[in-house]
């Protein structure tokens, strides 16, 4: 299992330390948000940027706003290396998928808790990787939808894309991960369990195992 913490989770007023306590990690989980497609507002490209010197690990970029495609290039530039949209955006699927192709990164698609697996099947064979949000993006500490997990057996059941991986993100701990297990999932993603706890490479050692 890959672990991929959430920088949302950090301490904002430190960032560049913050990162540096997550050095063992596999990625590092960027979570852009808009205040349109979810309710709140994060942070965006010049603030990945002034982070992509501090670690030397893959950028998970998950793109919670309303337009991906006018940013992808933005991005691509401050160094992301996987740029994730949502299937909800307003912007059209496959000219997102290109976009994000040609600029050479890797790229992944989101669906919401209420959105069915079904919507992204047509998709699968162009991407490479699936983001399944197990809370409603928008926070961070919010409980764990456990349900959301068997979105993962119909993508796998339905594809012919054997490099395609398949992500969580949200409410993953200590206990959750457990159920987390009993699924094809390849990387994690957790960012209050992680930067809350006093030692946060020891507790991404701990979900990872
Ligand atoms: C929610 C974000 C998640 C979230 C994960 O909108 O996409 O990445 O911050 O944080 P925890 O692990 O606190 O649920
Ligand atoms: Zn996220």
């Amino acid at each position: 299992m890959k672990i991929s913490p959430s920088m949302l989770a950090c301490d904002f007023s430190k960032m560049g330390k913050e990162i540096e306590k997550i050095k063992n990690a596999d990625m590092v989980h960027m979570d852009v948000m808009d205040g349109n497609f979810v309710p709140n507002i994060s942070f965006g490209a010049d603030i990945i940027k002034s982070l992509r010197s501090k670690s030397s690990l893959p950028f998970d970029v998950h793109l919670m706003i309303s337009n991906p495609i006018k940013y992808i290039e933005s991005f691509a530039d401050v160094g992301a290396d996987i740029i994730t949209f949502h299937i909800e955006s307003d912007s059209d699927v496959m000219h997102t998928i290109e976009k994000i192709k040609n600029k050479g990164k890797k790229v992944g698609i989101s669906l919401k808790p209420n959105t069915p697996a079904k919507v992204i099947f047509p998709y699968l064979e162009y991407i490479d990787l699936v983001l399944i949000m197990t809370v409603e993006p928008g926070f961070g500490g919010q409980k764990f939808m456990c349900e959301q997990l068997k979105k993962s057996l119909l993508i796998k059941e339905f594809t012919d894309n054997t490099k395609l991986l398949i992500e969580v993100d949200g409410g993953i701990n200590l206990d959750t991960i457990n159920e987390v297990k009993n699924y094809p999932i390849d990387i994690c993603v957790s960012g209050t369990c992680i930067f809350n706890s006093s030692t946060p490479s020891e507790t991404i050692d701990k979900l990872r195992l």
